[in-house]
């Protein structure tokens, strides 16, 4: 899925602290009046957005409105509310600015066109979770199509079983999220079949990205989406569809369309027809066990990013999926196979990286093979592996990742991953205890190792590699103890950087720490006293014995 902008993740008080320290830098340089309108019982202030640009953020949440707050101060009439300090590269938005209001997770009960007057410049509004709000006019945001881009209208009760005609004249409308809405038993007029035309009108030719998860719908039909022939991005997640809804079929220009967590449990043949921009599907914890061989139809040459990872697959798809000759992400994890056999991977693509696994599945030597000098990041993750597939993987030329997380490996032996290329290898959350010398020979110098959540004890598996071998090692959250043993592989800790600590008596101790090599001397001393102790009390117990059988010797 796309990354959706987010805001600047400066905690909300350090930016009111930064736009109050800002804002009365401008009211020393300026004669502008520095206070900002802002409707009552709201914060506002100036904001940056990731892909916008600076914001006017008119903050109304969760405050226990039962109307909207009257608007009419923020009509972008004002002057510039500053440019603050240029050399910092910094500035100070004002109500010029795009605004975002956020109404949402209050108790307005209705919304009509009077409350959003014209002249705004609202461009993100967002009136989601506002319980009791059954009423919205039609016309209701009318007044603020010129700029309106993103509404979010999330858990309103609105039911799918008519046209969404408050969005109808939104013209500029680009991102509309309805998610968690229709849910039958909770909304009345909910319906699970969806069969009505919900967009009509101009909002057809502007929207980009609709948000419908968690709806509580088991299908929607081809009609049901039809006409939005901007719609690059649709957000189906977490409904009850048991196949891919006919909706998808009418939308050709779609790129990126979720199916996550639905009970699908079948891709029939020309599922995805028409779909030819599609670039990433994500069909995750699905109950899916069956795609048919023409199931990927349609985005042949374009579909890149493929997730079918926590399915019921049993066997790899090889069939269905040859014809995707632009993929390059797979995600295949934790399905039910029983094995990858020769083959698995023959198609026309070309892949970057995948993830496999599935509890006790075996990989045949030449399971990757027509992947050879593709796959460069290769995951197994959850699938109870005891030891490395070492034939199948070492056929994987480019191989930089290995990831072999939450597996079952108790222990390395030498030269574990003789043949494989990769230059990091993760083995986080194996219950790892013994990694013997030269483990980790012959793979690429400069090699990232990441070891937290194992049970590693000492770090002495360190030692015998060159110089270079070894650029990082992860140790977090392993459980070592700050020992003796560890003296001769601290060198190799200045080498590399390594992350973790040990514990020594109830303190922890960062492995990258100047003290350590101090602390492990006393750990010697410490070690080396008690095993002393160990060694006198042998002979304090002959001398008493000698002692005592004399006493009793001379008594006879
Ligand atoms: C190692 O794995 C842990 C757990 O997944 C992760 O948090 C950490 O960032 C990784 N460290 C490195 C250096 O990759
Ligand atoms: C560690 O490095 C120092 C300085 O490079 C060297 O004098 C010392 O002998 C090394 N210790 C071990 C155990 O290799």
């Amino acid at each position: 899925m796309k990354k959706q902008p987010e805001l600047r993740t400066l905690s909300s008080q350090t930016c009111s602290i930064l736009f109050s320290i800002l804002m009365s830098v401008v009211s020393a340089t300026s004669a502008a009046d520095p206070a900002l309108p802002c409707p009552a019982r709201c914060e506002c202030r100036g904001e940056t957005l990731d892909g916008v640009g600076p914001v006017y953020s008119v903050n109304c949440a969760d405050n226990g409105l039962s109307t909207v707050p009257d608007l009419a101060m923020l009509r972008g009439t004002g002057p510039s509310y500053g440019t603050g300090d240029q050399d910092a590269g910094t500035s100070v938005a004002g109500i010029d600015d795009k605004i975002q209001l956020r109404l949402d997770k209050n108790q307005i009960g209705s919304i009509d066109r009077s409350q959003f007057i014209s002249g705004l410049g609202i461009f993100k509004l967002d009136i989601s979770r506002n319980k009791g709000l059954t009423e919205i006019s039609e016309d209701a945001f009318e007044n603020l199509s010129p700029t309106l881009e993103r509404l979010s209208l999330e858990a309103l009760k609105l039911t799918f079983n008519r046209p969404l005609s408050m969005v109808s004249r939104l013209s500029n409308l680009r991102l509309l999220s309805i998610s968690h809405n229709n849910r039958r038993g909770y909304v009345p007029g909910a319906v699970e079949h969806v069969t009505v035309r919900l967009f009509e009108g101009p909002i057809k030719r502007s929207l980009q990205i609709l948000k419908m998860s968690h709806c509580g719908l088991r299908s929607l039909s081809e009609a049901s989406l039809e006409g939005l022939s901007a719609l690059e991005e649709l957000d189906l997640s977490n409904n009850w569809f048991t196949q891919v809804p006919d909706a998808v079929k009418s939308l050709p220009g779609l790129k990126t369309l979720s199916l996550f967590h639905c009970y699908i449990m079948k891709l029939a043949d020309f599922s995805f027809i028409g779909l030819t921009q599609l670039t990433s599907l994500h069909l995750s914890a699905n109950r899916l066990a069956e795609i048919e061989p023409f199931a990927f139809t349609g985005p042949e040459g374009s579909l890149e990013d493929l997730r079918m990872g926590r399915c019921h697959l049993t066997n790899v798809p090889t069939d269905a999926l040859k014809v995707l000759r632009k993929l390059t992400y797979l995600d295949l994890s934790e399905n039910r196979f029983t094995e990858a056999g020769p083959g698995a991977f023959k198609g026309s693509y070309c892949l970057t990286e995948l993830l496999i696994s599935a509890a006790g599945m075996t990989f045949s030597d030449d399971a990757f093979s027509d992947q050879s000098e593709c796959i460069v990041s290769l995951t197994m993750k959850q699938m109870g592996l005891t030891s490395i597939p070492r034939e199948a993987i070492s056929k994987l030329t480019s191989l930089r990742r290995l990831s072999l997380d939450n597996n079952q490996i108790e222990s390395l032996p030498a030269d574990a991953f003789s043949g494989i290329s990769a230059s990091s290898i993760r083995l986080t959350g194996n219950p790892l205890t013994a990694i013997e010398d030269h483990a980790f020979r012959g793979l690429s110098s400069g090699l990232d190792i990441n070891l937290s959540h194992t049970k590693i004890s000492g770090i002495e598996f360190l030692l015998g590699y060159a110089e270079d071998a070894i650029g990082s090692v992860n140790l977090d959250y392993a459980g070592l103890v700050c020992r003796c043993s560890m003296r001769d592989a601290l060198n190799a800790t200045l080498l590399a950087n390594i992350y973790g600590s040990c514990l020594s008596g109830t303190r922890q101790v960062m492995l990258s720490s100047r003290e350590l090599p101090q602390i492990v001397e006393d750990a010697c001393v410490q070690e080396s006293k008690r095993n002393t102790g160990s060694q006198a009390q042998p002979m304090i117990e002959m001398w008493l014995t000698v002692a005592l059988s004399f006493i009793g010797f001379s008594s006879l």
